[in-house]
């Protein structure tokens, strides 16, 4: 039996004092579980999710997190950012090792678990490549490395894949669906991606363009998921009607 890691309760944030972004946002979380959030541009996704990590606090309300109060970041707590955040000039090697120095990670141990992290991510032949010399998947999986190897106990991803192909994003969907199971954390990723929150999520958090909670969707399919299925499409025409329902409001 699955408990709750995350209780977000009656959270609001405001930017400044003339209006507030996030109104009265509750849910819970459950331990190892994959949430997305979903929902119109400019509603507050990744305000939320900057508010999970800690980078500020919320305005209103609580955040917990494995029953800490959320209120500054934590090495506890990792975060993939959509314009990644690498070190172009640096190798594989040493985007992924950095993580674990700034931890100050014992250095007599830091070798093997940067290279354990980089073969998990497929990356093995181009370790000692530069940044600069690799395609925006591979930065990709350079950037999710860099996180997973300082083992957070909650992952937290905005948009990752936002910027890459199709094909692309459809591998790099496997490999998290993968990591996830096997490092076994919580994941909540910020889409923009209807099918992307289908197909990975145990949970979908809609947002509508208010900046309040419209829905908790559990999607009750087994992984990995058939695409073609009809429930599979049942729970895309919901959100996409969810969606087409959020352009009307003015
Ligand atoms: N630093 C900031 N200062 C003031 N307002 C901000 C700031 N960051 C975001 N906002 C505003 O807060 C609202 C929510 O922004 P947020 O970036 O969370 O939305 P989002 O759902 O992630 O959008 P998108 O899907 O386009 O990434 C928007 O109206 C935005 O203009
Ligand atoms: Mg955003």
């Amino acid at each position: 039996m699955s408990t709750d890691f995350v209780h977000a309760n009656h959270v609001g944030f405001q930017y400044n004092e003339h209006s507030e972004v996030l109104h009265d946002i509750s849910f819970n979380i459950k331990k190892n579980s994959f949430v997305s959030i979903v929902g119109p541009s400019g509603c507050g996704k990744s305000t939320l999710l900057n508010l999970l990590a800690g980078f500020f606090p919320s305005t209103k309300g609580t955040i917990k997190i494995d029953g800490e109060q959320v209120k500054k970041p934590s090495q506890d707590r990792g975060f993939v950012f959509q314009d990644l955040a690498l070190f172009p000039w640096l190798t594989v090697y040493k985007n992924v090792e950095f993580g674990l120095k700034m931890q100050n990670f014992p250095k007599d141990k830091r070798d093997q678990k940067v290279r354990d992290m980089i073969e998990l991510v497929g990356l093995t032949s181009y370790v000692d490549f530069p940044i600069s010399s690799l395609s925006g998947g591979m930065k990709q999986r350079v950037a999710l490395a860099r996180t997973l190897v300082t083992e957070p106990s909650i992952l937290l991803l905005d948009e990752p894949f936002s910027a890459l192909d199709a094909q692309t994003r459809d591998v790099l969907q496997e490999e998290l669906l993968s990591l996830h199971q096997q490092l076994s954390m919580t994941t909540v990723l910020v889409t923009h991606s209807i099918d992307e929150a289908i197909y990975l999520s145990d949970t979908v958090i809609l947002l509508s363009k208010d900046g309040t909670l419209n829905e908790i969707v559990n999607i009750e399919l087994e992984k990995p998921r058939d695409r073609t299925s009809s429930a599979y499409n049942d729970y895309q025409k919901r959100l996409y009607e969810f969606l087409r329902l959020e352009r009307q409001q003015t």
